[in-house]
């Protein structure tokens, strides 16, 4: 199998923890590159649900290896749960599981931090997953992060911390006037994580590089989608890493010439967490449908996620920064209750009729969809596993979208099984 990236090109959620279930099975290592624990990719097999944040989706397949990369950011505590979780499930992580020395470590400070400034916001929160991913990613930027490798390093961790903490201290002491960290105590805490990750812990460039040159197949496992990219998304209502094309290179450390699949992940409709605009979505029943019809609740935080129909322009957008060779569509599944479907082919901004993305987010605040409507085909997909075996209409809403797209649509998801999966 060539080296293949799993890449969302929504706003998230979009199924990629199922795709790359689906996928692995032809890959021998699957590999995080960015995001953190905002991220909740939900893998089914034969009715088993398996919620991962951190940890590729690939670990579930037993004999697959996986790789936590230097662009992902790590948040110790919550990396030992899930561990702990997929032991009691009966799935093995050590010897299989690879972290990045160079990763960000989130410390407790972020998660504070995010929630102190969300609710600085006030109506103008982002909505986060408030897991502390945007101050953990400006603090790597800002150069006063902490890496995994710290974690290896007692005293060098104690006067990266006695630094960090200077600053985070004041911020969270003096302006917010809320309790800032003692440095003992921390350090403590930070030490503890150190005992049950040591193991895992290393230098994923020189793995990868061995991987690239023997000829392993590599899947690329994205978190979060285009639209929530830090550079090409609806800033500022994004995450704080590159979700797009770009973050597989810089965040796992791998040569363009390494990825030649590139696979955009969507559903059959849209949905989004948070805050931000979302010019397709549904306030009424058909939105209220898609919700729970699709279970459209938040794998991380629980929230009801907003849902509208598929937007066309974010998405062909989305596929060319991706360099899209393929996309795979999924919870079609979930379109089997509708009487007609709409798809959004063009923005509507001031009276100007639009097909090209906004840079501008007060403009793209104002763009109303421009739809065309197709025939619903009423109850007929759910867990269909043959091209031919799908509804005509079906086909058709299929056909118009890859020649909208100008890429092929190579796969189809009917259901939230492993084995509800169309490959064309
Ligand atoms: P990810 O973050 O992109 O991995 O997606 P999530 O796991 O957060 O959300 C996708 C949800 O849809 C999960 O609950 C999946 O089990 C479910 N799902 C995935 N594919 C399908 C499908 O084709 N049909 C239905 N009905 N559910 C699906
Ligand atoms: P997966 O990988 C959907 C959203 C949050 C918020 C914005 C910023 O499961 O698709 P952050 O905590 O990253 O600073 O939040 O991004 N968000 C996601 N929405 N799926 C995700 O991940 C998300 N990760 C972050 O809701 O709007
Ligand atoms: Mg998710």
């Amino acid at each position: 199998m060539a080296d293949t990236a799993v890449l969302g090109v929504q706003w998230g959620d979009e199924g990629k923890g199922k795709i790359v279930d689906f996928l692995a099975k032809d890959a021998d290592w699957v590999v995080r590159f960015q995001g953190g624990t905002n991220a909740g990719h939900t893998v089914l097999v034969k009715g088993k649900k398996h919620i991962l944040h951190l940890i590729p989706s690939g670990i579930i397949h037993g004999g697959k290896k996986c790789i936590i990369g230097n662009g992902v950011v790590v948040d110790p505590p919550e990396l030992l749960k899930e561990m702990d979780t997929l032991r009691k499930e009966g799935i093995e992580v050590e010897g299989r599981l690879f972290v990045s020395e160079r990763a960000h470590v989130i410390m407790p400070y972020h998660k504070k931090l995010d929630a102190l400034s969300e609710k600085l916001k006030g109506s103008k929160q982002i909505g986060t997953t408030l897991r502390g991913i945007g101050p953990a990613y400006s603090d790597k930027m800002a150069r006063g992060g902490i890496r995994m490798q710290d974690l290896l390093r007692p005293q060098r961790l104690r006067e990266k911390l006695e630094e960090a903490l200077k600053v985070k201290n004041l911020l969270i002491g003096e302006f917010f006037g809320e309790e800032g960290y003692d440095l003992e105590g921390l350090y403590q805490e930070v030490l503890s994580w150190s005992k049950g990750l040591k193991v895992y812990i290393c230098n994923t460039h020189s793995l990868i590089r061995r991987l690239v040159d023997s000829g392993a197949s590599i899947l690329f496992e994205g978190a979060q989608g285009a639209m929530l990219d830090i550079d090409h998304g609806t800033y500022p209502y994004v995450t704080s890493s590159s979700t797009t094309v770009g973050g597989v290179f810089t965040g796992a450390g791998v040569p363009p010439s390494t990825v030649d699949r590139i696979i955009g992940i969507s559903k059959a409709y849209t949905t989004r967490v948070g805050g931000g605009p979302f010019p397709t979505e549904l306030d009424g029943e058909e939105g209220q449908m898609l919700r729970e019809r699709g279970g459209e609740y938040g794998a991380t935080t629980g929230r009801p996620r907003r849902c509208g129909w598929l937007d066309l322009v974010a998405l062909r957008y989305a596929a060319w920064i991706d360099g899209l060779t393929e996309v795979a569509i999924t919870k079609l599944d979930v379109l089997d209750a509708m009487d007609r479907i709409k798809v959004c082919v063009a923005y509507d901004i001031e009276g100007e009729r639009t097909q090209e993305m906004p840079g501008d987010l007060e403009l793209f605040s104002k763009a109303k969809p421009v739809y065309e409507t197709f025939p619903g085909w009423r109850g007929k997909v759910r867990g269909v596993t043959g091209w031919q075996d799908l509804p005509s209409q079906a086909k058709e809403y299929l056909e118009y979208l890859e020649e909208f797209l100008g890429v092929p649509i190579g796969m189809v998801s009917t259901g939230p099984d492993r084995e509800e999966t169309i490959v064309r």
